[in-house]
């Protein structure tokens, strides 16, 4: 199994009904080609984690690349594991200012980390630990 962590920007006037539509393809597709993970999304950017068998992985990232819903692709880190970070989800997904603006105290107390996706591009572990920290919030 591999798992890869990309960002992107959503393309200018993506809907939230439109992000949502993605979602629940992703989860029906996901869990057709035993597909887990996590996508974050914050102020029009993407942070997707995805793991699973390698074939299946890369099937699905080459088809992201060209995904004309967002631009700017950009992979930071795709590696062999073992197990699985994210088992219990064909594809979660947490809008991390929605997340905000209902339970600022909570979440700001989880949120250590750097909100900007872009500066985990210098530090791809850091958006490991970033992403998984979203297990713990509802
Ligand atoms: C931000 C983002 C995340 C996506 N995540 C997934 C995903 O986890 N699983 C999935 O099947 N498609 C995902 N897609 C959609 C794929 O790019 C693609 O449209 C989908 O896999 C259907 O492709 P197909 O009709 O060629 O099979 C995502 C698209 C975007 C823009």
């Amino acid at each position: 199994m591999i798992c890869i962590v990309y960002i992107s920007s959503a393309k200018l006037g993506l809907t939230y009904g439109e992000i949502l539509n993605i979602v629940e393809d992703s989860r029906m597709n996901n869990e057709k080609s035993g597909l887990t993970g996590l996508l974050l999304f914050n102020s029009g950017n993407f942070m997707q984690l995805v793991e699973g068998a390698e074939s299946a992985v890369d099937a699905l990232y080459r088809k992201i690349e060209k995904d004309r819903r967002h631009r700017e692709v950009k992979l930071l880190l795709s590696e062999p594991i073992t197990h699985r970070n994210f088992s219990n989800w064909t594809m979660g997904f947490k809008d991390i200012e929605k997340l905000q603006e209902m339970n600022p105290e909570i979440l700001n107390s989880f949120l250590t980390d750097e909100l900007n996706f872009s500066v985990y591009q210098k530090n791809p572990y850091k958006a490991l630990k970033f992403l998984e920290t979203f297990k713990r919030i509802v």
